[in-house]
């Protein structure tokens, strides 16, 4: 059978960590034929560090064939020693009060700490997910925090930000979920990303010539998923946790097993590809194949697209300068 690799979850006592790490154990994100070493990393507090022993007690109880170990940890030194892959759940809630300069300097704190230390413990294949918000820049931190390890190995998550978009897609149309291929959101994960379904196909036909209608593309479409995770929030008063979790599955599977050609929507270090400046963590198209992704290039941008993409790059720009003085 496999060697075991192993995989460190941050935050992992927090909602999205329970969502996650029975996924995780049970083979759904790298294969049911891949052993795995959970390696949790919590804050030192102690009721977090209770909680995530608790949590692993639970992973223990479920007795999965596939996990080979579990560590608790409270220092990310230990926690990421030659972990093959990252997800970085945990992050700095806003509190009340808090200014969004306080929300970014907190993060960024987290985010230079974690990143020097894949830098320096981590295997040099890591392959980072950054899911805690703000997800992109704490991505683009954790890259710049790293400078030996290769800039590509770090990805943040839009990937729930896609399927939010393919499942509002199909409900639109009336078809199945798993139909719809070839769409991608560009940008940061926030109400300002471009959720693109010019290029969508359903069984082979156009998305875009089957709804016709730009006025629901603009006014409900783009705002419904852009303002998704407000929305959960009002209705279960905690923000959205099973799917998030669900969608970090879905990205670090896709990454690491491929996705046959089909379109998947990942954050990952511009190299200036569509005219974002390079380094920006901006959500893209790609396909992946052999652990690698690559970016679909060559589609048409018209000057809707291109006004979307600008507003959701300015933002992100923003957030970059805010934490120019703190790397
Ligand atoms: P949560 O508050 O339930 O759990 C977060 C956990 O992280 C807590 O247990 C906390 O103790 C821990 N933590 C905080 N700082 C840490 C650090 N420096 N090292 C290790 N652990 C640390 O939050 P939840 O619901 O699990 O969400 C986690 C993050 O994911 C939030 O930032 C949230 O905004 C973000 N998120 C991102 C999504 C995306 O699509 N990119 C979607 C949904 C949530």
């Amino acid at each position: 059978s496999k060697t075991p690799v192993r995989v460190a979850v941050t935050g992992a006592a927090g909602q999205i960590g329970y969502a996650l790490l029975f996924r995780i154990a049970s083979g759904e994100m790298l294969g049911k034929d891949q052993p795995v070493i959970l390696q949790l990393l919590e804050i030192p507090d102690e009721k977090a560090q209770n909680a995530l022993k608790g949590v692993i007690m639970e992973l223990e109880d479920c007795a999965f064939p596939l996990l080979a170990g579990i560590e608790a940890h409270s220092d990310p030194m230990t926690a990421f020693k030659d972990t093959d892959y990252a997800l970085l759940v945990g992050a700095r809630p806003r509190g009340p009060g808090m200014e969004r300069a306080d929300l970014l300097a907190a993060n960024a704190q987290i985010f230079t700490a974690q990143g020097k230390a894949l830098n320096a413990v981590a295997s040099r294949n890591v392959k980072v997910l950054v899911v805690g918000n703000p997800a992109n820049t704490n991505a683009y931190i954790a890259m710049k925090s790293a400078p030996d390890l290769p800039a590509k190995n770090f990805t943040a998550m839009l990937r729930l930000d896609h399927n939010r978009a393919a499942s509002q897609i199909a409900a639109k149309i009336g078809c199945a979920v798993g139909d719809i291929q070839k769409l991608c959101v560009w940008g940061n994960h926030s109400p300002t990303m471009y959720a693109d379904y010019r290029f969508a196909t359903v069984n082979g036909k156009s998305v875009k010539d089957t709804i016709n209608d730009h006025d629901w593309n603009a006014n409900t479409f783009l705002p419904t998923v852009g303002k998704r995770g407000a929305a959960i929030i009002a209705a279960r008063g905690l923000s959205s946790a099973a799917s998030a979790a669900n969608a970090a599955i879905d990205h670090m599977r896709d990454w690491a097993l491929g996705t046959n050609g089909q379109w998947v929507t990942m954050g990952i270090p511009s190299k200036g590809e569509y005219g974002i400046p390079a380094e920006t963590m901006f959500g893209y198209p790609v396909t992946c194949e052999g652990g690698e992704y690559k970016i679909v290039e060559g589609l048409p941008i018209d000057a809707f697209s291109q006004e979307c993409i600008n507003k959701t790059l300015a933002e992100l720009e923003g957030e970059k300068d805010g934490v120019k003085h703190l790397l």
